[in-house]
C-alpha cells in the first residue's frame, strides 16, 4: 500500500539506497574509474617472411600470420577507423632461417624490421611496438641463448636481445618490449638506447609479470615457437608466484622501464592491481592473450555467452584492476563497437 511505502522512505536507512546511483545507462557507465577508449588498444600483428603470405591460425579465431603485401591493405580500414598502436611479432617461415643464436631476429631484410620501416612510412600516425624475443628466431624456440646443457645463457641472452632492441629502435620502432623474462634485460636495453642517443624517444615496456602456463598455445602455433623440449618455467614465472611478480615489477622499474606489464591479464587480475599500486606513477598493460581470446570465442561459439559482451565484460575487468593499456586480439572488433 502507499502507506507501506511512505513509511519506509521516512525511517529507512538511507544509506542502504544504491540502485539511484545507477538505474540509466550513462550513470552505470560513471561508476567505473576508466573507460576502455580506442587509444588504450595494442593489436598483435604476426608478420612472416613470405611477403604474400596471408594464412588463417586455427586456433586463433580470426586471426592471420600475413606477409608484408597483405599488411598494408589489412591495416588501411583499422587504422582509418581508429587504430593507433600494433604490436608486432616476425615469424620467420623460410627453411634455414632458425638457429642457436636467433640470428635471424635483426635480420635488416627480416620481417619486423622491414615492416617498422612500411609503417612508419604509411601510417605516420600509427604507434609501432615491437616484441622482442627470440624464441620466433632460435631453432631450439626458446627465448634465450642456451649452454650445451640445455641451460639459458642469461648473460648472452641479454646482451643479444638488448641488441636485437636496439635494431628495432634504429629501424623506427616507437617501443620496444621486451618478453623474453632474462633477468637485467631492461637495463641493459636501457643503457644501449641512451648510448645510441636515442632513450628519450623510445618508450621500454617490460613484460615484467609473465606468468608461465598453457595460455599462450595459439600464440605458438601462429609465431612457431614452441620450444622444441623443455617448457619455460625456469624464465616465466609460477602462476602462485604473486610475491615473485611483484619483485619482478619493482625491479623493472628500477632498470629504467616506462611501462609495466601484465601478461597473462584475466587469470591475473590481482598482480594488474599489485603492477598499478607499485608502479603509481607508470602506465600498466595488461595483454589478453591468445589462450583467453580463444576460450571466449569457443564458449561464444558453445553458445556460453554473446562474444561482444564478454569481450567487453572481460576488458572492464582489467580496467578495473589498473590497466590503461590492453593488448588485445579483439582490437579490429573493439573499433567498430566503440564507434556506435
Ligand atoms: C614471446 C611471446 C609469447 C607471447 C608474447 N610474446 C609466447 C611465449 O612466451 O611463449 C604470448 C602472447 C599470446 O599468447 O598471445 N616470448
Ligand atoms: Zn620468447
Amino acid at each position: 500500500t502507499s502507506t507501506a511505502a511512505t513509511s519506509v522512505s521516512i525511517s529507512g536507512d538511507i544509506s542502504s539506497q544504491l540502485h539511484s546511483g545507477y538505474s540509466h545507462p550513462l550513470a552505470r557507465s560513471w561508476q567505473a574509474e576508466r573507460q576502455l577508449t580506442k587509444s588504450m588498444l595494442i593489436y598483435p600483428l604476426f608478420v612472416s617472411d613470405q611477403d604474400d603470405e596471408e594464412v588463417l591460425i586455427p586456433s586463433l579465431p580470426g586471426q592471420c600470420r600475413r606477409g608484408l603485401n597483405k599488411l598494408i591493405p589489412f591495416l588501411e580500414p583499422l587504422v582509418h577507423k581508429g587504430l593507433r598502436s600494433v604490436m608486432l611479432f616476425g615469424v620467420p617461415m623460410r627453411p634455414g632461417t632458425k638457429d642457436a643464436l636467433g640470428t635471424s631476429a635483426d635480420d635488416p631484410e627480416g620481417p619486423v624490421i622491414r615492416t617498422i620501416q612500411l609503417l612508419r612510412q604509411r601510417f605516420p600516425q600509427l604507434y609501432i611496438c615491437t616484441d622482442v624475443c627470440l624464441c620466433e628466431y632460435t631453432s631450439h624456440g626458446h627465448c634465450g641463448i642456451l649452454r650445451d646443457d640445455g641451460s639459458l645463457n642469461n648473460q648472452l641472452s641479454v646482451d643479444r636481445i638488448s641488441d636485437v632492441a636496439l635494431s628495432y629502435a634504429r629501424a623506427g620502432a616507437h617501443c620496444v618490449a621486451p618478453s623474453d623474462m632474462n633477468d637485467g634485460r631492461i637495463r641493459a636495453i636501457k643503457l644501449k638506447l641512451i648510448e645510441e642517443g636515442i632513450s628519450h624517444s623510445v618508450t621500454l615496456m617490460s613484460y615484467a609479470a609473465k606468468f608461465s602456463g598453457c595460455l599462450y598455445g595459439p600464440f605458438r602455433d601462429a609465431a612457431g615457437s614452441t620450444p622444441s623440449f623443455g617448457d619455460r618455467k625456469c624464465y616465466q614465472l609460477p602462476p602462485g608466484g604473486r610475491g615473485l611478480a611483484r619483485r619482478a615489477i619493482v625491479r623493472d622499474i628500477n632498470e629504467g622501464a616506462d611501462i609495466i606489464m601484465v601478461k597473462p591479464a584475466g587469470q591475473y587480475l590481482d598482480i594488474i592491481s599489485d603492477a598499478k599500486d607499485l608502479g603509481k606513477d607508470l602506465p600498466i598493460a595488461a595483454y589478453q592473450v591468445s589462450g583467453e581470446f580463444a576460450m571466449i570465442h569457443a564458449a561464444a561459439k558453445a553458445g556460453v555467452f554473446d562474444l561482444k559482451a564478454m569481450a567487453f565484460e572481460s576488458t572492464e575487468g582489467i580496467l578495473r584492476a589498473g590497466a590503461t593499456i590492453i593488448v588485445t586480439y579483439f582490437a579490429p572488433e573493439f573499433l567498430d563497437w566503440l564507434s556506435n
